[in-house]
């Protein structure tokens, strides 16, 4: 193997765990159990980044246990003769074993319990004529703290969902359409888009240009909560942006004569996007009436400010919520483009190998009002 592709295999390995990637499809190549031990050592065991924001403590029992029958397996590289497990590795695995799964209540159930809240960590690159690209970091980081139930405290919101990786990424192929200028999301539950966004507008912004506001808005309290903290994470670029706030928008309120007006300002005065974004916020036909009412006060031309996009990825799971989103637009008087076949098919944040997230299942739907 040559040095570049196990160069990339190991940072494929490094990918892997800080998303949490399935055991089985941890990839480890063709390459030495010395270089692999000492690539996880120095690279995982001694980096700075996952001592604070490690993957879950479930997790990381199940990644060492792996490793550690992976190097303790016989290998036919001469460069492992004299191959012996580290202590470093051993000590870690120990260290897991008998700890505590960090900041959930020990569980009452058999086993392993339900997944514990982790630290997740996607590597991105970002685009190559960003002004303001480290030149020492290929890689940038988004680390958000997540659930690791598709559904937790009742709310949807707590893990990163498969469109939203499809969204940020055509953003970073299209930065023109986000970089100096006002953004909203609807549902942003907590940040990925957001982290990716900011940091965009982080690394486009020169001294004088303009930055832009982003508002990240979502239902849940607690969803408000994480969103914010994951943005602030001073390993995420987006902690460096002034201009972002998060803010509680509920789309029934745009249904609702009492609470409608306080909505309208808050979307034409207070906001007055430029670009309305949104990610996997159609799964319940019940909140399609609710969101398009709010997009379409939204999208309402206003000569103070008129938004010039807006883009929502999906997967619309069902035939009936297919018919009720197109029905429900067409009654609202909204335009609906089927932009999919400008989506990008795959994204840089996940390991290629990353099974469970069907990029190919995601649209994205750009919005106009009639005329
Ligand atoms: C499936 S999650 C998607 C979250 C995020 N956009 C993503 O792709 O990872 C749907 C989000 O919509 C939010 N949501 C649900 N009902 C809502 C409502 N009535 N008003 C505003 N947001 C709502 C949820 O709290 C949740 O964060």
């Amino acid at each position: 193997m040559t040095s570049s592709t196990t160069k990339d295999h190991l940072f494929e390995l490094t990918r892997q765990y800080a998303s949490l990637s399935a055991q089985n499809t941890l990839i480890y190549g063709n390459i030495s159990h010395t270089t692999i031990q000492d690539f996880l050592i120095k690279n995982i065991i001694s980096s700075d980044h996952f001592s604070q924001y490690p993957p879950s403590t479930q997790y990381q029992k199940s990644f060492w246990k792996r490793v550690i029958v992976h190097l303790e397996s016989s290998s036919n590289e001469d460069e492992d003769a004299e191959f012996e497990l580290s202590p470093d590795i051993y000590e870690r695995y120990l260290s897991l074993i008998t700890s505590r799964p960090s900041g959930v209540k020990p569980s009452l159930s058999v086993g392993e319990g339900p997944p514990e809240k982790s630290f997740i960590t996607y590597f991105w690159k970002p685009p190559v004529n960003s002004p303001n690209r480290g030149v020492n970091e290929p890689y940038l980081k988004a680390t958000l703290l997540e659930s690791r139930a598709m559904i937790e405290m009742g709310t949807t919101g707590l893990n990163t969902w498969t469109a939203s990786f499809v969204l940020a990424q055509y953003f970073v192929d299209h930065p023109d359409l986000v970089v100096g200028r006002d953004v909203l999301e609807f549902g942003s539950g907590i940040g990925f888009t957001a982290i990716v966004l900011s940091s965009l507008q982080v690394l486009w912004h020169r001294p004088h240009s303009r930055l832009g506001k982003l508002w990240f808005t979502d239902v849940e309290e607690t969803v408000l909560t994480t969103c914010q903290s994951n943005i602030a994470l001073p390993c995420n670029l987006s902690s460096l942006h002034t201009g972002v706030k998060v803010q509680t928008l509920d789309w029934f309120a745009s249904l609702d004569e009492e609470r409608k007006p306080s909505v309208a300002k808050l979307l034409k005065e207070d906001i007055a996007p430029h670009v309305i974004i949104g990610a996997d916020i159609v799964y319940d036909p019940l909140l399609i009436r609710p969101l398009l009412a709010t997009l379409q006060m939204a999208l309402e031309p206003d000569p103070r400010n008129s938004p010039i996009c807006a883009l929502f990825a999906l997967t619309l799971r069902t035939q009936r919520t297919k018919s009720e989103f197109f029905r429900t637009a067409k009654d609202m008087n909204l335009i609906v483009d089927d932009i999919s076949k400008e989506a990008p098919r795959s994204v840089a944040f996940l390991s290629g190998t990353t099974p469970h997230r069907d990029f190919q299942d995601v649209n994205l739907f750009r919005f106009s009002m009639m005329t």
